[in-house]
Order: structure tokens, then C-alpha cells, then sequence
């Protein structure tokens, strides 16, 4: 409870490539969307680092935001939830990475639970694209490892951060091209991992941020070997941003406001926290 909030965040990167020639190539050529999430992708990041050739020819090329507003909390799983299901948090019910339900005391939800029940009725991107007949599929989303409203995307695969990024894009491509999916979503924990510790203006931050570069450039070049770099829009976003915390002025200690010895356990803490009250206790938890 007397850790510091980690990260506020309001903005993001949105950067999309249009498919150039959809309207002229072949019926064959239907049109294909990929969907890209680089956990914790600053706004501003492309304007701090020089060495980023792929990004500067989707920003020259293609369509970009100078950002965008998330929903808050500005966590990794609500707003990886809200842009796939274009809902607010508090209707799509992933509200934190951590949670807990009072009202049927199951298993608290962490980042590794994917129990059918905390994902119910919600219907995501890959879900519509299966409705209609596409076909879907995810390296890695928030949810995919879910049954969602008793399906799964047509490719997933549970978590598993050790999966080099290389092999992550191999594998979408693939289904892209050889398997003709007409929806794929890929994520990748970076540069938000190296962003927590090494922090937004980190030169091991920025350093991470060329790395995605060239994952990116190799997204581009194997849809380009393939033949599908003029049939597929390619949409690169984040779910979050970074900022520097500061232990002096942006700390909020919560045992300031709450009396902790009457708190059961604490669900999450950072920009938001969340915590139980010990049984009957819930009146007077607060100082007033
Ligand atoms: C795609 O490949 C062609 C032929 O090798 C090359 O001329 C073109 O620059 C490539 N485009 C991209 C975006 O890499
Ligand atoms: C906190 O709660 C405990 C247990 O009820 C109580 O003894 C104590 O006086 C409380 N502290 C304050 C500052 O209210």
C-alpha cells in the first residue's frame, strides 16, 4: 500500500497504413486488417529517438493522430479490452489488471486469469469478424485466451511474454498469407516493460523504442514478400502512455486517508487502488 503510483498516463501513438490499392487489386485481394499494440507506446516517443526508418514511412505514407485520449484506468488490460470491444470500462467490466467480485467472492482476477466468467457478453473485434464469416486470428490480446460468448479467435495462443517478437510477427504473417485470415492482432510488451524501468526518458527506453522499429520493419517486409502489403491497413496503437513519477509531489501515500489496519487486502494500487475492508469494517476505513 506504501508503493508509489507507477504511471499516469493520457496519450498514445496511433499510426495506420492504408492498404494503397484495395479499390484497384483483384476481387481475390479482399481487403485485411492487422492490428498492432505496443504496450505503453508514448505519444512523443518517435519525436525523442532518430534510428526509426519503418514508423517514419508509415507516418509519410500512411494516416497518424498526434494522439489519442484512452480510457481511464490507463492500465494494460482495461484498454486493451476497450479497443477491442469499443467499450468503456465500466461496461466491458476489465476495469483493472487486478480485480475482485464481492458479490460472488470467486477468485480474484489477475493478469493470468482467463476464467470464461470475467469475459462474458462482450463482443470482441475477432468475435464480430467470426460472426460475419472472416477469419480471425490473435498472437496475443487482452482476452483471446477466453472463450467470449463461447468462442475463441479461430488462432491464439495462451501468454507467454518469452516468445521473441520476431516469431510473433512470423506466425501472423503467416496465417495472413498462407491461411488468408482477414484479421490478425499481435501485441507486444514493449516499451512498456523497459519504460517501467528504466522510465519514458530512459536511453534503454528509447533503445526499445528502435527495437520496435525494426519489428515493425519486419512486419512490413515480410507482408511486402508475401504480397499482401497492398491488401492489408495496418494499424499500430498502444494502450497507454508513460510518465515519470516524482516520490516528492506525485506520491499519494494511502495510509494518509485510510486507516490500514482495518484494510484486508489491497486488489490494486497505482493511478487507481483498490481495497478490501476487513468484514464490517467498510464505514470506517476512511478518515474523515
Ligand atoms: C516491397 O518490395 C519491393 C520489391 O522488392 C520494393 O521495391 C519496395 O520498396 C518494398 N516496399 C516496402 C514498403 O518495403
Ligand atoms: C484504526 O483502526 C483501529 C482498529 O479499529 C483503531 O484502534 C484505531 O484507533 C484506528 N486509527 C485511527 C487513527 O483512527
Amino acid at each position: 500500500m506504501a508503493r508509489p503510483f507507477i504511471i499516469t498516463i493520457t496519450t498514445l501513438l496511433l499510426v495506420i497504413w492504408m492498404a494503397s490499392s484495395v479499390k484497384s487489386a483483384p476481387m481475390s485481394s479482399k481487403p485485411k486488417v492487422i492490428l498492432v499494440s505496443m504496450d505503453g507506446f508514448r505519444h512523443d516517443y518517435l519525436s525523442k529517438v532518430n534510428n526509426t526508418p519503418n514508423f517514419d514511412m508509415m507516418l509519410r505514407e500512411g494516416v497518424t493522430m498526434p494522439w489519442i485520449r484512452n480510457t481511464f484506468t490507463t492500465l494494460t488490460f482495461p484498454c486493451h479490452f476497450t479497443m477491442v470491444t469499443g467499450l468503456y470500462e465500466e461496461s466491458h467490466g476489465i476495469v483493472a489488471n487486478n480485480m475482485y467480485d464481492s458479490k460472488t467472492d470467486r477468485n480474484r482476477f489477475r493478469m493470468s486469469t482467463t476464467d470464461d466468467d470475467w469475459w462474458t457478453g462482450h463482443e470482441t473485434i475477432w468475435t464480430s469478424a467470426q460472426k460475419a464469416g472472416l477469419k480471425a486470428g490473435v498472437y496475443f490480446w487482452v482476452g483471446s485466451a477466453s472463450k467470449i460468448q463461447g468462442t475463441r479467435p479461430e488462432r491464439w495462443f495462451p501468454y507467454d511474454g518469452r516468445v521473441p517478437f520476431e516469431a510473433r510477427v512470423d506466425t501472423l504473417v503467416k496465417w495472413m498469407s498462407e491461411d488468408d485470415f482477414d484479421l490478425g492482432l499481435i501485441y507486444f510488451n514493449e516499451p512498456d516493460h523497459t519504460g517501467h524501468d528504466s522510465g519514458p526518458e530512459g536511453h534503454a527506453t528509447l533503445k526499445e523504442v528502435e527495437r520496435m522499429d525494426g519489428i515493425l520493419g519486419r512486419l512490413l517486409q515480410k507482408l511486402n514478400d508475401t504480397n499482401l502489403l497492398d491488401t492489408v491497413n495496418i494499424i499500430v496503437t498502444s494502450d497507454h502512455g508513460m510518465a515519470a513519477t516524482d516520490s516528492d509531489t506525485k506520491l499519494i501515500d494511502l495510509r494518509d486517508y485510510v486507516n490500514d489496519t482495518l484494510v484486508a487486502d489491497v486488489i490494486q494500487q497505482g493511478a487507481m487502488a483498490s481495497l478490501i475492508p476487513q468484514e464490517g469494517k467498510a464505514s470506517s476505513l476512511l478518515y474523515c
